[in-house]
């Protein structure tokens, strides 16, 4: 048993999907890729400061063998202890493209075009049986295992969508004795948007949710359509609390940690020479020209087309900025094997085309849409922007949003989504943006680019106060202390401590009548 100052300290286990390296068979070995989302981005440099054991999945073939030569056992790397599980391929291709990417996606980012789309057919129930089940017991068998034998607290915290049945699975595994600590960085709507989901699918995610312990969401707002869903389709009670549920004898919390980045991280990289070289030949580009950036993946709950529609409607509507306003788009491609998501891509080239098309000169080209993935271009972007548009039609949290507003020089303006889950921490400082009101979003622009320097300076700096004073560390901190206090009542209550009903969520009962929402 590790003793650090004469306790035991716990093992944090955190499983998601992608994992926070990638792996690349050379001649001469493996060479290792750190991964650049946001997830994997937040929860690495957390590992850093943590013992912490990441399971995920093994996704390139490279992935698998790396995972071979390693006989699936846990492996230090870069720091971080890393299990790969290696579903079967056929099984994680209708877990992960038919199931979660993008019939969860598309319900909880409120994405379908309902009378057309989406149809339940035979092979969404195979990739529910055969792939999004086995998938995720897989992994819960896989935690079990490795925490197997260990005489310290332990601590399992399955992150995002693509894993909703693992608690199901792994309390059969493990009994009580574990805390299981979902979090889901992606919205939860309310319980109409769930209706898509065949009953039995839903009752599935919805009672594995319910054996955690408690689940974590970004938003009060999140947590609350999670306790009215279960309370529509389960019968849970929730005894007029909106950040607990009662079902089957447990009491889980509901609870808002909304993520943050990596402050310290990110300034770094800021200040990096390759950082410098990115922005001189972004000013080469841009010139004297106000920049009107956006950040996104190539992702339909972005919005990035009526965000164009926008731009192009101040520029019929507001002629003074054709020639000194230049809309920059850094694209990073995205699930490109999902039919929606290329669709999508030709849609914004298109778009964008015929804007240039329409407005350009010869010096001038209005729109410069850039495809890769490039994250320190991104950051030297986002420190030269003028405005900065996120405008999603739903988002968990958009850390664009947070980043953009540390890291920014120019006390550039941000334009963003009511719908973002950031909008419930930043909104007393930004412009706000309906996301469907392309009207208003093209005057929200016009306003920006013509506010005054004081008060650009004063909402700038008011935003990076917010997102300086809880980084990313708070957030994950927050959840551990919140899975500790509860291991520690259980501990101490034996009467209490094996059995689900008289469990009583220690979080959910300090947070009970603290929602903001
Ligand atoms: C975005 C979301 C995360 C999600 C991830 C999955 O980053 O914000 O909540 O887990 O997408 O992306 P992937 O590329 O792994 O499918």
């Amino acid at each position: 048993m590790a003793v650090k100052g004469g306790k035991a300290q716990p093992l944090i286990v955190i499983a998601s999907n992608r994992g926070p390296f990638s792996f690349r068979k050379r001649k001469s070995g493996f060479t290792v890729e750190r991964g650049a989302g946001g997830l994997v981005t937040a929860l690495g440099a957390l590992a850093e400061h943590h013992e912490v054991l990441w399971v995920a999945s093994a996704m390139s073939n490279d992935d698998r063998k790396w995972t071979q030569q390693n006989g699936g056992r846990v492996q230090d790397v870069e720091g971080i202890s890393l299990k790969l599980v290696e579903p079967n391929l056929e099984n994680y291709e209708g877990y992960y493209n038919e199931i979660a990417n993008p019939l969860l996606w598309f319900i909880q980012h409120q994405l379908w075009d309902i009378p057309r789309t989406p149809s339940i057919t035979d092979k969404t129930w195979k990739a529910w049986e055969e792939g999004y089940k086995p998938v995720n017991e897989l992994f819960a068998q896989a935690i079990a295992d490795s925490i197997q034998g260990t005489d310290r607290p332990v601590i399992v915290l399955p992150q995002d969508y693509h894993l909703y049945m693992v608690p199901h699975y792994l309390r059969k595994l493990v009994g009580e004795r574990v805390q299981i600590q979902p979090f889901i960085h992606i919205p939860w709507p309310g319980p109409d948007a769930w209706r898509i989901l065949p009953k039995e699918m839903r009752d599935s995610i919805l009672s594995s949710l319910l054996e955690s312990d408690r689940v974590g969401f970004q938003t009060a707002k999140d947590a609350f359509n999670f306790v009215q869903t279960c309370r529509f389709y389960l019968g849970a009670h929730a005894h007029g609390r909106r950040d607990a549920v009662e079902y089957n004898g447990r009491d889980v919390g509901a609870v808002a940690y909304p993520i943050s980045i990596d402050v310290e991280k990110l300034r770094q990289i800021a200040d990096e020479k390759i950082t410098q070289l990115e922005r001189s030949q972004l000013h080469n580009f841009i010139g004297d020209r106000a920049m009107i950036l956006r950040v996104d993946r190539i992702e339909p709950s972005k919005n990035i087309l009526r965000g164009m529609q926008a731009y192009r409607m101040l520029l019929e509507q507001h002629p003074e900025h054709r020639g000194r306003v230049q809309m920059f788009c850094l694209l990073v491609p995205s699930r490109m094997e999902v039919d929606q998501y290329q669709d999508y891509l030709s849609e914004i080239m298109t778009e964008a085309g015929l804007i240039n098309a329409h407005y350009s000169d010869s010096f001038w080209e209005p729109v410069r849409i850039v495809v890769g993935d490039n994250y320190t271009r991104a950051i030297a972007a986002m420190q030269m922007y003028d405005v900065l548009l996120v405008n999603p039609i739903a988002d968990g949290m958009n850390l664009v949003a947070k980043e953009g507003v540390l890291v920014n020089r120019k006390n550039g303006v941000l334009l963003l989504s009511e719908y973002a889950g950031a909008f419930y921490e930043l909104a007393d400082y930004v412009l706000t943006v309906p996301p469907f009101d392309v009207y208003s979003t093209s005057e929200a622009m016009h306003q920006a680019l013509t506010m005054p320097i004081a008060e650009r300076a004063q909402r700038a700096t008011a935003l990076r106060e917010i997102v300086t004073r809880k980084d990313v560390r708070y957030w994950f901190d927050s959840q551990v202390e919140d899975a500790l206090r509860a291991l520690s009542s259980q501990s101490s209550s034996p009467s209490t401590s094996s059995t689900p009903s008289a469990k009583k969520s220690a979080v959910a009962a300090k947070a009970s009548g603290a929602s903001s929402d």
